[in-house]
């Protein structure tokens, strides 16, 4: 019998997962009659997609780090709020919702440990997702800048790594100005990211990112490693760009949902909450603690993380009140605790569950 055939284009488009985990499911064999013609596969148009999507050597074994720094990224906090995770994630509830992605940290702790059906992240910020869109399906490609960026960067002193890091801010600003989201644009993001000044990620009122230039000697900026691990994490994660409400139709029952929302600002010098043009104020807090209650409602697992506004004002109820249909636990994080960011301190943190 003769057999018809698609691309690896084709049944990553049919499938809904990246050409680049169609291409590695056919190298491991697991795609019956595949075959390859010069370095193109062809994949029998009646193959079915591969039940796990991933080959159990995948599984639950790589650790994955975020690859940019964020502001308010959770990696110090894995282990506290790995204890909220619910005993039936990666069994029973095997759906994951991520609305403020942000560096992804608790993202890719559950990622690297369960297997699940689907998962969704979003994030306002469309660079951000631009650059997780590339890792996922272009990882290649952009590794391959970063390489350039890595070696031509290094062995510059200060003053012409600042010419450098100061052209290629204008280049990404000039794509971000005109909403061009491709490779280079995401090569350039992770590029300012671990180059600039503390990683931050901050852009003036016309939407420009304005963050100097900083002082690490060696930064790594191609992390080729992680890359290629994080890329295969993400083959079957839905990114998208949006506000968080927009998650309402992927969540359900069976979907662990983490929220991590812009922080409500304990005094205004220590406030961080400009990842975007957008502010996330009080207003927002409320509406945010409005989307959780129905969510909940709808028998969505929920955990989210917000600043203690008892850290500075003990009589300030703003969550309790917000939250009490759900648990509210104080928790210990270290974190900046002066204007200037070189002083670094306990302060409480809220993780509030269903
Ligand atoms: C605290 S950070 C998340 C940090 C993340 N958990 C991590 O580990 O890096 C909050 C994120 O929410 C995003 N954000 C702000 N407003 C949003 C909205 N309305 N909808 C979706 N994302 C939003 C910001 O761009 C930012 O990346």
């Amino acid at each position: 019998m003769e057999l018809d055939y698609m691309s690896a284009k084709d049944a990553a488009h049919l499938w809904g997962i990246s050409q680049r985990r169609v291409a590695v499911l056919c190298a491991e064999d697991r795609i019956p009659n595949v075959t390859m013609i010069g370095n193109m596969w062809l994949i029998p148009k009646t193959a079915k997609k591969p039940i796990d999507g991933r080959s159990s050597k995948d599984n639950c074994t790589k650790s994955l780090k975020p690859f940019v720094k964020w502001a308010g990224g959770k990696s110090q906090l894995i282990s506290e709020i790995s204890s909220k995770y619910s005993s039936e994630l990666g069994k029973s509830i095997d759906k994951y919702a991520e609305p403020f992605v942000g560096g992804g940290a608790i993202l890719l702790d559950i990622l690297s440990k369960y297997q699940l059906s689907k998962a969704y992240i979003s994030d306002i910020n469309s660079e951000l997702i631009n650059t997780y869109i590339c890792v996922r399906d272009n990882v290649d490609e952009l590794i391959q800048r970063l390489y350039a960026f890595e070696n031509a960067f290094l062995p510059l002193d200060t003053e012409y790594r600042k010419v450098l890091f100061y052209s290629n801010r204008a280049r990404f600003n000039e794509l971000a100005i005109n909403k061009i989201y491709n490779t280079e644009a995401a090569a350039l993001f992770i590029f300012l990211n671990k180059t600039c000044f503390n990683g931050l990620y901050r852009v003036n009122k016309t939407g420009l990112y304005n963050v100097p230039m900083g002082s690490y000697i060696n930064p790594t900026i191609c992390d080729e490693e992680n890359l290629t691990a994080v890329s295969e994490a993400l083959s079957n994660v839905e990114i998208v760009c949006a506000d968080y409400r927009e998650s309402a139709s992927f969540i359900d029952d069976k979907t662990f949902v983490y929220f991590d929302p812009p922080y409500r600002p304990l005094n205004t010098t220590s406030s961080f909450t400009s990842y975007n043009e957008e502010t996330f104020d009080d207003k927002s807090q409320i509406e945010l603690a409005n989307y959780v209650q129905k969510l909940a409602k709808r028998g969505a697992h929920i955990v989210l993380s917000n600043s203690d506004p008892k850290n500075t004002d003990p009589n300030d109820d703003f969550f309790d009140f917000l939250y009490a249909k759900q648990s509210i636990e104080r928790i210990q994080a270290s974190r900046m605790i002066n204007s200037n960011g070189n002083s670094r301190g306990k302060i409480s943190e809220l993780l509030i569950c269903n």
